[in-house]
């Protein structure tokens, strides 16, 4: 018996760094798992190659009408939805405020805030129908500080907390459990890719080398809490916020030698 067998779970952003480790991983441990994504070609490979118990949807988080597509699509593939994982998302060019305009302030909160908010409204109908589930909202270290020029990613990741707490409280009496996971740097084109519009990519300027577990995250560790997170091991869990971050918010780990 895995632990996600006769479970099935839908991923946004399914197709990147982090979402398809998620969608391999629960895979592997028994879900049926439904790639929610934009990009049709990689989406489609993914499931190919996982095979039956795989779907791709194309789900642009942003569109209530893609969600009103998607959830049901996974309901009659798999005959219900039992874990929704808010993944998808984008950061900003880095800018500081008064540089900020406001069509990129409107796409990083329509992404990562809008979206999360229209995947809850959209998925609580079809995981009360499956008797009760689990959602996941990944935030960031970003919503648990300031960081320059990160304004509206920034911004969104804090709306998020204050998201999953209301949900949590709205939707625990029908056993749906929300909970946010909040990555510190990890190893995806997140980091290795510029944003749109920018000059650098994060990783060009961070480097692991001063904190705790010197390091950049893997999508695996990220993967690892998830599971936990949404499986029954986690049952006496909501509303909670959990960061993964190798140490990165406890700031630079100074050695005996140099303090
Ligand atoms: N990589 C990091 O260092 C890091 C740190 C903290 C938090 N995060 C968060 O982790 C999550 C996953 O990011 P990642 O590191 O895998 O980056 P990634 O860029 O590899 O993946 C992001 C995915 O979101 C998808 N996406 C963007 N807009 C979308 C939309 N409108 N509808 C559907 N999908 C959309 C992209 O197509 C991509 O597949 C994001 O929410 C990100 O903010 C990342």
């Amino acid at each position: 018996m895995l632990r996600f067998d006769n479970q099935t779970v839908l991923v946004t952003g399914g197709t990147g760094g982090q979402g398809s480790s998620h969608v391999r991983a629960f895979h592997a441990e028994g879900a049926n798992v439904v790639i929610g994504g934009l990009d049709a070609e990689r989406g489609a490979a993914l499931a190919d190659e996982l095979g039956t118990r795989a779907r791709f949807a194309r789900l642009d988080v942003t569109d209530e009408s893609s969600w009103a597509a998607a959830v049901p699509a996974a309901e009659s593939a798999f005959g219900a939805l039992n874990v929704l994982v808010n993944n998808a998302g984008v950061q900003n060019p880095p800018a500081a405020i008064e540089n900020t305009d406001q069509a990129t302030w409107s796409r990083i909160l329509d992404v990562n805030l809008t979206g999360t908010f229209l995947g809850i409204k959209a998925a609580a109908p079809a995981l009360r129908r499956a008797a009760g589930g689990a959602i996941v909202n990944i935030a960031s270290t970003m919503a648990l500080g300031g960081t320059a020029h990160y304004a509206p990613y920034v911004a969104s990741k804090w709306a998020l907390r204050g998201l999953t707490r209301t949900a949590a409280l709205e939707l625990g009496r029908d056993h749906i459990r929300v909970n946010s996971i909040h990555p510190g740097v990890i190893s995806t084109p997140f980091i290795h890719e510029p944003a749109a519009g920018a000059a650098a990519a994060i990783a060009d300027f961070y480097s692991p080398e001063p904190f705790a577990i010197p390091r950049l995250g893997e999508p695996a560790d990220v993967t690892r809490l998830l599971l936990f997170l949404t499986s029954s091991e986690a049952a006496f869990i909501t509303g909670s916020e959990y960061v993964i971050d190798g140490g990165l918010l406890l700031g630079p780990a100074l050695q005996a030698e140099t303090a």
